[in-house]
């Protein structure tokens, strides 16, 4: 099967990363990390301050992105709402078109969640900066999530946007910046670290499922804000990281010379997109800059589309959220892949 739908990976892992599968000694699993007697939850969190640059206590680690997310929202909006008001605070802001599970986990913990709009311009979408300021002003949200790149529109936000976010909102609301994509647009990752020194009520969460291309290992990682030992002893985990997960892990992070080249790869298909189909009547090709790609389609070929698809056994992602019914979202994999993708479309035109 050729998964092009969830924004996985479809290219070789690079050789320090099978070499750590290969060599990894099945015993270092009969024994909880010892890391922690150092006061320190894992390797991994060790190595990503060491690149990072931000303190060992400040890295979050947890089961994917997906469970940085979960936990701060379903600590900051249910065990720790605002404790000296008299209803608690639930509220958490999100954006238009996004992850689907971000109101998923507000949901489940009782949250109330508005939208703040995305809007479409030429060749892609983006945020109003002033209007998230003036919106979560406005609100007062216990929570205030940002996703650069976001899924599935693939805009992104400057790091100095995020700092004149976080300069202009009140400073008790928590803000979560899902990173899970931002290694596809840049390798500079050095604003990280000033912004979580600098604000307290900083998240930023980033993953080894997407540019690292390791969605099955569950492993993601973060950066918090000073001064949140509660929230660091209800996140952490007390008996240590998966160590197979670590192992793996550590040589993805030592490999980015391998992803980059991957990533830049992406580029060749990008470009197949546009050029066969950016002109075609009913379709226009979004601007891409992670790992997917976001097509508008005519819709009166969706079926045979999605016929054509499965029966050379590919998926890609016929979107349904609303205001996005009539796009694709397509993961960008090998070229190959690729290429059949964009000729099934243009043949379903035919
Ligand atoms: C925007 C966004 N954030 C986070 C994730 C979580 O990924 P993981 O839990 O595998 O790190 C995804 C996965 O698709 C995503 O699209």
């Amino acid at each position: 099967m050729n998964y092009l739908d969830r924004n996985e990976f479809n290219f070789e892992p690079s050789q320090k990363v099978l070499d750590a599968v290969k060599n990894f000694d099945a015993k270092d699993l009969c024994f909880y990390t010892r890391i922690y007697d150092q006061g320190k939850k894992s390797v991994i969190s060790v190595r990503v301050s060491e690149i990072y640059g931000v303190p060992e206590e400040q890295v979050l680690l947890a089961y994917g992105g997906e469970e940085i997310l979960k936990n701060a929202i379903h600590y900051f909006l249910s065990i720790n709402s605002q404790k000296d008001a008299t209803e608690p605070n639930t509220k958490i802001l999100i954006p238009e078109f996004s992850w689907w599970y971000y109101n998923r986990v507000a949901s489940e913990c009782g949250g109330t969640f508005e939208m703040y709009p995305l809007y479409e311009q030429e060749d892609t979408f983006a945020y109003n900066v002033d209007e998230v300021i003036e919106y979560t002003n406005r609100i007062h949200p216990r929570m205030l999530l940002l996703a650069s790149p976001n899924n599935p529109t693939g805009n992104s936000l400057t790091s100095e946007e995020i700092g004149r976010i976080m300069e202009n909102i009140p400073s008790d609301t928590m803000v979560l910046v899902d990173e899970a994509y931002a290694s596809f647009i840049t390798s500079d990752v050095d604003y990280i670290a000033p912004l979580v020194n600098k604000y307290s009520n900083l998240i930023i969460s980033r993953t080894l499922s997407k540019f690292y291309g390791l969605p099955g290992l569950r492993t993601g990682f973060g950066f918090i804000g000073k001064g949140h030992d509660q929230f660091l002893s209800y996140s952490n985990k007390y008996l240590g990281f998966n160590r197979f997960a670590e192992a793996v892990a550590l040589a993805a992070l030592d490999s980015d010379e391998h992803y980059r080249r991957v990533a830049e790869d992406m580029e060749w298909d990008r470009q197949l997109f546009k050029k066969e189909l950016g002109n075609v009547p009913g379709f226009k090709v979004y601007k891409s800059v992670a790992n997917f790609i976001l097509i508008k389609y005519p819709t009166a070929i969706k079926e045979k589309l999605q016929k054509a698809l499965a029966a050379q056994d590919y998926k890609i992602k016929f979107m349904t959220d609303k205001g996005l019914e009539d796009c694709l979202r397509i993961t960008l994999g090998r070229r190959e892949q690729i290429q059949t993708v964009v000729d099934t479309i243009k043949q379903c035109l035919a």
